[in-house]
């Protein structure tokens, strides 16, 4: 049997003298011994050749979380087009992991052979042990309140918060954004309300094109840190403590344009929401709504790679996606965040309760790579971008 990794390499280069797979057998990604797994000399635990680098000082080889920095370096080689670097924790050089390590000459088996060291660092174990897929964590629509809502915001808004920079988190500047403020068009001395606005970085970006921004956001965490904001740098934004759903405060046909970026698949009552966006907006106003696509965000998704341990976002072969016509609260996992509550609703939910409202449709987006990810992004990530669309942006108009 041939190793995957192996034949990935000589797909690119014949000459490439590939080794029989000896662990992982019989799996969509078996594997030779200089391709499978490294034991890490810091933690102790097996990882992705990938995902290991040799510090030739200090002799070990040692695995992403215990480099003290990790960075992607664009380079052609073999069958990729970048590698992963990581910082020695003994020596503070950056070293290759362990394919670059290769390519270059300087994998320490071609260096030692099977020297001891080296022997001893490849894994023992024959195979990755594969837990069955995690389901989704459903939830009883009538045990879920805005309360756990905004308990699974407060708790995650110092996190959240911590990806964005002044043109929000890596999704909003390379992707979603231009579209977004495509749809939304000149905001210049407009009256416009951000609904859900988390911590604040649209309004403020809206305020600085001249916009007078109203705030509204039910996480009373979120809300101090735009409020922080707002005292550092006064733009003039208004904020309010409240639930989408019940916006009384604001008075009728006040407003000349409504957006919610990344809300609507995070409000229990959506269409208490949108009623609410409806009653505010003055005739001939528009609301753009940019939120979670729901093709994508709903069962078990998530990509579905030959080798579960595989760094490599280009491994990703499909896309899985299941009981889309479900409905209902579940708590999705993003990282490093803490289970977020959201709720699923196939496409022709949102669709009906927009003309149910009383919107009429104009505009309609899904973000895949936006100009600026164009500029600034290496090639790969932009390859990533272009897959799927996470997320998809209506404009509604209120006739
Ligand atoms: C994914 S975040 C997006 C925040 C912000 N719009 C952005 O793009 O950065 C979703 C936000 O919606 C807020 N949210 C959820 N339900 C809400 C409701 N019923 N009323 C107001 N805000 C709500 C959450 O607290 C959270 O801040
Ligand atoms: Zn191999
Ligand atoms: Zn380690």
């Amino acid at each position: 049997m041939n190793c995957y990794y192996c034949d990935e390499i000589k797909s690119t280069a014949p000459e490439y003298t590939d080794s029989p797979a000896r662990f992982d057998l019989g799996s969509a990604a078996p594997r030779c011994s200089k391709h499978w797994r490294y034991v890490c000399s810091m933690c102790d635990t097996a990882n992705h050749f990938m995902s290991t680098a040799f510090c030739p000082s200090g002799r070990n080889f040692f695995c992403s979380r215990c480099a003290t920095d990790v960075r992607q370096e664009a380079g052609e080689f073999w069958a990729w087009q970048y590698f992963f670097g990581f910082r020695s924790p003994w020596s503070g050089e950056w070293v290759p992991t362990l394919d670059r390590a290769e390519f270059n000459g300087e994998h320490p088996i071609s260096i030692d052979g099977e020297r001891a060291a080296t022997r001893l660092a490849i894994s023992k174990e024959e195979y990755i042990v594969r837990y069955p897929e995690k389901r989704t964590l459903w939830r009883p629509e009538h045990e879920v309140t805005e309360a756990d809502v905004q308990a699974s915001w407060n708790t995650n808004a110092e996190r959240w918060d911590s990806m964005y920079d002044d043109d929000g988190d890596r999704n909003r500047r390379y992707q979603s954004d231009e579209p977004m403020l495509a749809l939304l068009g000149d905001v210049e001395s407009m009256n416009v309300l951000d609904v859900g606005s988390g911590n604040g970085y649209l309004s403020r970006k809206l305020a600085r094109s001249g916009a007078s921004m109203t705030g509204v956001e039910i996480a009373s965490r979120m809300l101090e840190i735009a409020a922080e904001r707002e005292h550092q740098e006064h733009l003039g934004i208004t904020y309010h403590h409240a639930s989408a759903s019940e916006m009384d405060f604001l008075e009728d046909s006040t407003f000349d344009k409504a957006v919610s970026n990344y809300v609507l698949m995070d409000i229990k009552d959506y269409v208490g929401a949108l009623n609410q966006v409806f009653r505010i907006l003055k005739s001939g106003g528009h609301f753009v709504a940019v939120f979670s696509h729901p093709c994508f965000a709903s069962g078990p998704a998530g990509w579905v790679v030959p080798a579960p341990d595989t760094p490599r976002s280009e491994e990703r072969f499909a896309y899985r996606v299941d009981t889309y016509f479900q409905r209902g609260p579940y708590y999705g996992v993003w990282g490093n965040l803490d289970p977020v509550l959201s709720f699923h609703r196939p496409l022709r939910d949102y669709w009906r309760a927009f003309e149910e409202t009383g919107f009429v449709v104009d505009g309609f987006d899904e973000p895949s790579v936006a100009e600026r990810g164009r500029r600034e992004l290496p090639p790969w990530r932009v390859q990533e971008a272009l897959r799927i669309p996470y997320s998809c942006i209506f404009r509604l108009k209120k006739p």
